[in-house]
């Protein structure tokens, strides 16, 4: 089946065209496989830099004017228009004068697709499906063809059941899955999500949208010995799967407006950055992991663009590999963690062959 797949929930207009085959089962080497054709993502960063943030409006307009472009640059021919077998298009969550920007692009292209085949006889006829974004992070795992250190295809791995950890600028949601379509929440943040307290805490020490990959970075740059400030590690001992990063934030912020003098250095930058990044990650790992005990799981597996953060993975496999668990993990990779719309083919397949049917309008608070 060929999947074309657009994304414009927030500030990336994305489409991709993916592969995909096989069935929901997943054991003994079976279970969906999917290949990218095409990814493309035209990011919108630039223009909300200077806002701090993402602007709706000015993010719907860049939408509407990427959206023909990617479509062109995809140099889709007839022949592959006409193997097109199924439009996805999330319909939420996000910000919903963007995802209507997608929708209905999705609902044109298929009308054009619609009648095309029609004029060429073709029986076979296409779909147009509503996605989830989220879900398109939750199974963004299965466009991973290897793990990292062994040969093994993901789907000759015993995954099951999984512990998935949702990081983005708008979610944090701890989720067991006991297969690929019965997932259930075990917790998720009760304030800010851990992105936007990346993106809020770059802010105060005045580095640019996307916070993430700046604190990344400014840690990165942390002088070997230099210790870090204690910051404080939120719900991180209380029994429930629940999360909570505003205090966080807010303890970065009274930490700096008390700092004598007011110079932002950049080595109390670099400083900062490690140990917010430190306090915000101890409690992730620790959640997860206790999360995986409780549950016995056989994986742990993060996306959304939190996941892209090397350190974060890093401490992931090493406190795994220190405990007793014997599991798995995954993480797609940096260009897969992030917004993209090779997510939502997955999502839309998955979805398909469930005949699970959403509504092809925008709903900017569509949970899990
Ligand atoms: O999944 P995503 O692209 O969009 C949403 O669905 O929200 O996630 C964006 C978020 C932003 O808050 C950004 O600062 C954060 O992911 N992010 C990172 C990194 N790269 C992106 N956070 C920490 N480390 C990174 N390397
Ligand atoms: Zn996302």
């Amino acid at each position: 089946m060929r999947i074309l797949a657009i994304e414009t929930s927030c500030d990336e207009t994305a489409i991709a065209l993916v592969e995909a085959k096989g069935g929901l089962g997943f054991s003994a080497g079976s279970g969906p496989k999917f290949k990218i054709l095409k990814n493309l993502v035209a990011s919108q960063i630039k223009i909300h830099r200077p806002f701090g943030g993402v602007v709706p409006n000015l993010a719907k307009r860049e939408h509407l004017k990427n959206l023909p472009i990617l479509f062109k640059k995809l140099q889709i021919t007839n022949y592959q228009l006409q193997r097109i077998d199924l439009i996805a298009v999330t319909v939420g969550p996000g910000l919903e004068p963007c995802l209507w920007a997608g929708i209905n692009f999705a609902k044109h292209l298929y009308a054009d697709l619609c009648g095309y085949k029609r004029g060429l006889a073709r029986e076979k006829e296409i779909k147009l499906i509503g996605v989830n974004h989220l879900e398109g992070h939750l199974y963004s795992f299965l466009l991973k063809q290897k793990t990292v250190n062994s040969k093994f295809r993901i789907q000759n791995l015993e995954l099951f059941p999984v512990i998935a950890l949702i990081i983005s600028g708008g979610h944090t949601i701890l989720l067991l899955m006991k297969d690929l379509t019965h997932y259930k929440k075990l917790g998720e943040t009760r304030d800010d999500a851990v992105g936007e307290a990346f993106d809020k805490v770059a802010r105060l020490l005045d580095l640019p949208y996307p916070g993430g990959p700046e604190i990344e970075k400014f840690s990165l740059s942390l002088s070997k010995g230099e210790k870090l400030i204690p910051f404080p590690r939120p719900m991180i001992n209380q029994k429930n799967y629940d999360l909570s990063f505003s205090g966080l934030k807010t303890a970065v912020l009274y930490y700096l407006r008390d700092q004598q003098p007011k110079v932002k250095s950049y080595k109390l930058k670099a400083n900062v950055s490690a140990s917010f990044q430190q306090a915000a990650f101890d409690v992730l790992i620790s959640k997860t992991l206790r999360a995986a005990e409780e549950f016995k799981a056989k994986s742990i597996i993060i996306s959304g663009g939190v996941a892209a953060n090397k350190t974060l993975q890093k401490q992931f496999k090493f406190k795994i590999k220190n405990s007793k668990l014997k599991i798995v993990f995954l993480a797609p990779s940096k260009n897969l963690c992030v917004d993209n719309a090779a997510m939502i083919a997955v999502a839309g397949y998955i979805n398909y062959l469930r005949k699970k049917k959403r509504k092809l309008a925008a709903n900017g608070n569509l949970g899990l």
